[in-house]
């Protein structure tokens, strides 16, 4: 008798609003895999999905279950939980979990249309990115882990900006507009997912040029949930102390405004007390929140030589690289993809290894075998 508890894939739900880079952290992410993710061959071409040999990524925009006129019609956004199917998302991802195929939607976004299903086949990893990964209960159960981009308002704007304004002639006007016209529904149903993320990659302006309003340097926060099976925070130094760090001494070239690090414990937020899976993960409990401990790596600044990576990357620990100068290697290889030289590249392609090695970890588990024998 063959047993199938090997061939079920690993779900892995990363969250964030649109344009704030999950595309670009779906690439680290397979190529931490070892191959580049591809759109399903023969297909639609207009399929949101992305296959490689290891990781099949989809995107719960084909969940939509209003399509772009009938959420003009019923006044919605696509933000709104009214306007996705949660309970196709559910069965779909479950059977996935399973190691059964699925027919799955496909949300047209050039027409706003929903185009005829696609046939989706168990990998080894099963990735849904979009608005809304953490956002049903009986989804986020599934999820072996889950990832959360909080980008702030200043650098969403700052991004959106140089994206349609630059590339695609909207008025600073009509930018703003748009996002002010999603932040209701933003701030209600996406945002709230960020308490039930293991790892959140958090993108605020520097605090090394007073001011700021740029949105090119950034400080970027790596918040690690602590306590998660099979993830061992990174740490600098020493771990679960307290420190600052500038690395602009003889190894790093750094040219203003210069580069900072912390990390440290730390809590993070979750909500209210009635909420019962937050009581459940819970470490402490204040009278309307509970906060969960948290290690958080930051880096403030951007590097100048790339190479140099590497004097950083040996100061840091528990990183799951196979060999020395993993990271660094990996930034090089992508060198072209946004925010290679700051916080955001770094902690995405971190993050990568960290659900490398997690994925390792639980195929070791079901088989009871030891994680080296279980290495992709
Ligand atoms: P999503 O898949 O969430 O829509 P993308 O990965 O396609 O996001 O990124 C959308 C745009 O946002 C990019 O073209 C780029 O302009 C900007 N962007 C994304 N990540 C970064 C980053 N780390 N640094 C700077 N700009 C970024
Ligand atoms: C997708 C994106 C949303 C975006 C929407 C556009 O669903 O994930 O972030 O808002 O498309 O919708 P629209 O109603 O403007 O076609």
């Amino acid at each position: 008798q063959v047993s199938c508890a090997v061939e079920q894939p690993i779900v892995i739900g990363l969250a964030a609003d649109s344009g704030c880079g999950k595309s670009t952290f779906m690439r680290r992410l397979t190529s931490v895999f070892g191959g580049a993710a591809e759109p399903p061959k023969g297909g639609n071409p207009d399929s949101n999905t992305l296959i490689s040999d290891t990781t099949t990524v989809i995107c719960l925009d084909d969940y939509h279950s209003l399509d772009r006129t009938g959420r003009k019609e019923k006044g919605v956004t696509a933000l709104d939980p009214k306007a996705n199917d949660f309970d196709l998302m559910y069965e779909q991802v479950k059977a996935i979990k399973e190691g059964k195929a699925i027919e799955k939607p496909i949300y047209n976004h050039v027409t706003g249309l929903l185009d005829p299903a696609e046939l989706i086949q168990p990998p080894k990893i099963f990735v849904i990115e979009g608005l809304h990964p953490m956002y049903d209960e009986r989804v986020r159960e599934l999820l072996d882990f889950s990832i959360y981009l909080d980008i702030s308002n200043e650098v969403k704007f700052a991004w959106k900006i140089q994206r349609d304004m630059a590339e695609r002639g909207h008025s600073l006007e009509s930018i703003k507009a748009s996002i002010e016209a999603r932040k209701p529904d933003f701030d209600a149903f996406i945002d709230p997912q960020k308490q039930y993320a293991d790892a959140v990659i958090e993108v605020l302006p520097t605090q090394l040029i007073p001011d700021d309003n740029e949105g090119k340097v950034l400080r970027v926060k790596l918040i690690m949930k602590e306590g998660i099976k099979f993830f061992n925070p990174v740490y600098l130094f020493d771990e679960g102390s307290t420190i600052n760090w500038i690395p602009c001494g003889r190894k790093l070239t750094c040219s203003y405004p210069g580069i900072k690090f912390s990390y440290g414990p730390d809590t993070y937020f979750g909500q209210e007390l009635s909420n019962r899976s937050c009581l459940r993960q819970c470490c402490t409990i204040l009278v309307f929140a509970c906060l969960f401990q948290v290690s958080v790596l930051e880096m403030d600044g951007q590097f100048d030589r790339l190479d140099e990576l590497i004097y950083v990357e040996s100061h840091l620990s528990n990183l799951s690289t196979k060999f020395y100068g993993e990271v660094t290697q990996q930034m090089l290889k992508h060198a072209d993809f946004p925010g290679s030289n700051n916080g955001t590249g770094l902690f995405q392609t971190i993050v990568g290894l960290k659900i490398r090695d997690l994925y390792e970890q639980i195929i070791a588990e079901r088989a009871g075998v030891p994680a080296e024998a279980a290495k992709v």
